[in-house]
């Protein structure tokens, strides 16, 4: 059903819950950061100089997050060096914290988080100021605590999110690191149409629910394991996919970089258990379908999910083609609708997981 969606409306409307109301508001949500941060003429606006000049001047980017928002992270990094030509690294704000890794001479922070208030990422935001690094925060909700202490702010724009489980919050970020990276260097193609792109092709994916409520059904109601795996940008959203499910479903499921699988974890396949493949980037989809192959020949119930450009008979859902750099936004749209459905099928509260709360201000 498609509903007209407020992104900054915190009531639930007609949604049963508000993961799947959060997951149908990111086309709205893409759409909105790009009319933030691009003018009508396509030039990027919304970023201050002093964020730019800062960044220009450090030889590094700490990116520092932790849960979800570290997945986006990983997914940012990539934004960062390929087009900005910056090395970056990807921290988990916890471990940061207490082993502060050797430091570049010209550190950046880039804080990302969708509450701001992270106990672990505010903790190793008061140790680098104390260094006298400069810090950026990317945040959902301005005016944090991270917001408020580092030098610089954004916003993500993704609204308010409710459900524990984080979904548009991801994406919101994953876009925003994209638009600062291409203010500090090239992309190559037209960003701006390209982004317009990724919103009509999620919302054809969050379009086909039927799909993914089936998909989960079958490979997910009464299973006890499940694993994501990738390569590359997909080996990334592969974590993210897997934490969506495991957090909501309580079905174990490591998400893996698919080529360390034989390294060890490939003796937990099992007849049977569900294997998402993730599979958008062109250089490794070779390689990715031998280990497709793999888990199959050792009794996995393969489930793919491939772009149109390296789509093959069989594959369970294929992904519309946007600029590969760009495809986590859409791949990360079925993992977060399987682990929807897996839940509800296993008749689960949605948005309320137990253990879990939405922002965790203790360390
Ligand atoms: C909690 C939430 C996660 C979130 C993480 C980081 O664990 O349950 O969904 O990714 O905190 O939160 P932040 O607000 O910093 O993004």
């Amino acid at each position: 059903f498609t509903l007209e969606i407020d992104p900054e409306d915190t009531d639930k409307g007609a949604y049963p819950y508000y993961m799947l109301k959060e997951i149908d508001e990111q086309a709205v949500v893409a759409r909105n950061i790009a009319g933030h941060y691009f003018d009508e003429d396509g030039n990027l606006q919304g970023i201050p100089c002093a964020v730019t000049d800062a960044i220009e001047a450090a030889d590094r980017l700490y990116i520092v997050a932790a849960g979800t928002s570290y997945h986006a992270g990983l997914i940012g990094k990539r934004y960062f060096e390929q087009w900005a030509k910056i090395p970056t690294e990807v921290h988990i704000a916890s471990e940061f914290a207490y082993d502060q890794p050797m430091l570049s001479e010209k550190p950046f922070f880039i804080f990302l988080s969708q509450s701001g208030e992270t106990a672990d990422s505010r903790e190793v935001l008061d140790n680098v100021k104390k260094q006298g690094y400069p810090a950026l925060t990317l945040a959902n909700v301005m005016n944090s605590t991270l917001t408020r202490e580092a030098d610089f702010a954004l916003p993500v724009l993704a609204g308010p999110e409710i459900a524990v489980a984080s979904t548009k919050a991801y994406t919101a970020q994953v876009l925003v690191q994209a638009i600062l990276a291409a203010s500090l260097g090239n992309p190559g193609f037209d960003l701006k149409a390209e982004l317009a792109k990724v919103a009509v092709e999620i919302q054809a994916i969050t379009d086909e629910k039927e799909s993914f409520k089936k998909i989960a059904e079958d490979a997910l109601k009464d299973q006890h394991s499940a694993f994501y795996i990738g390569r590359g940008l997909d080996a990334a959203v592969a974590l993210e996919a897997a934490l969506k499910l495991k957090e909501i479903s309580y079905i174990q499921t490591e998400g893996f970089a698919a080529g360390e699988l034989k390294h060890g974890t490939i003796s937990l396949i099992e007849e049977g258990t569900p294997v998402f493949a993730l599979l958008t980037q062109s250089k490794t989809a070779g390689l990715l379908r031998g280990e497709v192959a793999q888990v199959a020949a050792r009794g996995a119930n393969t489930i793919v999910f491939a772009s149109e450009e390296l789509a093959k008979e069989g594959d369970a859902f294929v992904l519309p083609q946007v600029n590969e750099l760009l495809m986590p936004l859409l791949a990360v749209i079925p993992a977060q609708l399987v682990a929807y459905y897996a839940t509800l099928a296993r008749g689960l509260d949605v948005d309320r997981p137990r253990n879990l709360a939405k922002s965790v201000t203790v360390q």
